[in-house]
């Protein structure tokens, strides 16, 4: 079966995600319509987010949410967006947000599908009109459908993941997904409402000269964080740190480099979470031929206790990670 047909660039998301489902004979469309949602939902909030200037959308919310943040306007809007397309939609049962304390039950008890959502990373860059983003992972429920989505359906390591994909709200807005047979990236043109394929098949560069790290932790990094640094230093590589996750993966997956937040004494699990960041990216690079995981483990196999659970993240280029691996072992 031939799963990457190269398609002709310009193809739209829908014809691709039509041609896609053709290569899975049992595909039952569900799955492709769920894609779809997450598509629609990421419009809306690309106008919110062009608009937030002006819509006085931007700035603090006036609360905290589970994470102990404050939750800024966007983070809301975005939030309900993306809940409001996944509950129209149909196809999925449960979702875990990054700005929900519980699981959200959708009401769609036939819903095959889990989603857990960043509906906006990088909240700290929105009143500042640096690209932020949005990250998805998408599970196929265990428990019989028919019933309200279960936390066991909604704690499963990244390998079941079906899907994932981020979308980046920068110079252009691009939807890029995996369903474990490669990436492909597609390219927002507002004016027609469409995303076109533009980044067909991408493979990360198995090395790179850029490192993404917010050394502001230094001083309490682990001994091996802070020696590869030093590494990357000597051999004259750049940093690069958005502060948007999804900016700096996004750009390390398409030039090579690698990003890194471990643990620090602030966040002695580290910052990110695993549910909702680390697998989706994780699931994608792997797919790209990168690599992804907590210093020594492989982030897909790290077995979920808890919704919003974080952990160290170093993801990107294949070798790099390897290095970095090599680095913390030998601090032990
Ligand atoms: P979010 O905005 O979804 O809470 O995620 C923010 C994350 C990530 O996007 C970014 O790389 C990181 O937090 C920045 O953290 P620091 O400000 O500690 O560097
Ligand atoms: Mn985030
Ligand atoms: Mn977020
Ligand atoms: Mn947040």
């Amino acid at each position: 079966m031939n799963f990457n047909l190269a398609l002709p660039v310009g193809t739209t998301l829908d014809r691709f995600i039509m041609r896609k489902e053709k290569d899975f004979p049992y595909a039952t469309g569900e799955l492709s319509q769920l894609l779809r949602d997450i598509a629609l939902a990421a419009k809306i909030v690309n106008r919110e987010i062009n608009r937030a200037g002006l819509l006085d959308v931007t700035g603090g919310f006036g609360q905290q949410n589970v994470q102990g943040e404050e939750q800024q306007k966007l983070d809301v809007i975005a939030n309900i967006r993306f809940i409001r397309a996944l509950r129209n939609g149909g196809e999925v049962c449960a979702i875990i947000s990054e700005e929900e304390e519980e699981i959200i039950q959708t009401g769609n008890k036939k819903g095959k599908y889990i989603v857990a959502i960043d509906p906006l990373d990088g909240s700290s860059n929105i009143d500042v009109n640096v690209s932020i983003g949005t990250i998805f992972s998408i599970y196929r429920r265990k428990s019989e459908t028919g019933c309200d989505g279960t936390l066991e359906d909604c704690l499963q390591n990244g390998t079941h993941q079906v899907a994932a994909g981020y979308i980046i709200y920068g110079s252009s807005t691009m939807l890029v997904y995996t369903t474990g047979n490669g990436v492909n990236g597609f390219t927002y043109e507002p004016s027609l409402g469409e995303f076109f394929l533009s980044h067909p098949d991408i493979k990360t560069p198995a090395t790179g000269t850029v490192y993404s790290c917010n050394e502001g932790g230094v001083n309490s990094f682990p001994e091996g964080v802070k020696q590869y640094l030093n590494y990357c230093k000597e051999s004259g590589y750049s940093g690069r740190y958005i502060g948007s996750l999804v900016a700096d993966f996004h750009r390390n997956l398409l030039k090579g480099g690698i990003y890194i937040y471990p643990s620090t004494a602030k966040a002695p699990n580290g910052k990110l979470r695993l549910m909702y960041e680390c697998n989706a990216l994780g699931f994608i690079v792997e797919q790209a031929g990168g690599k992804a995981s907590d210093g020594s483990r492989r982030i897909l196999d790290i077995e979920p206790t808890e919704l919003h659970q974080r952990c160290p993240l170093v993801i990107g280029s294949a070798e790099m990670v390897d290095k970095v691996e090599a680095f913390m072992k030998s601090e032990v």
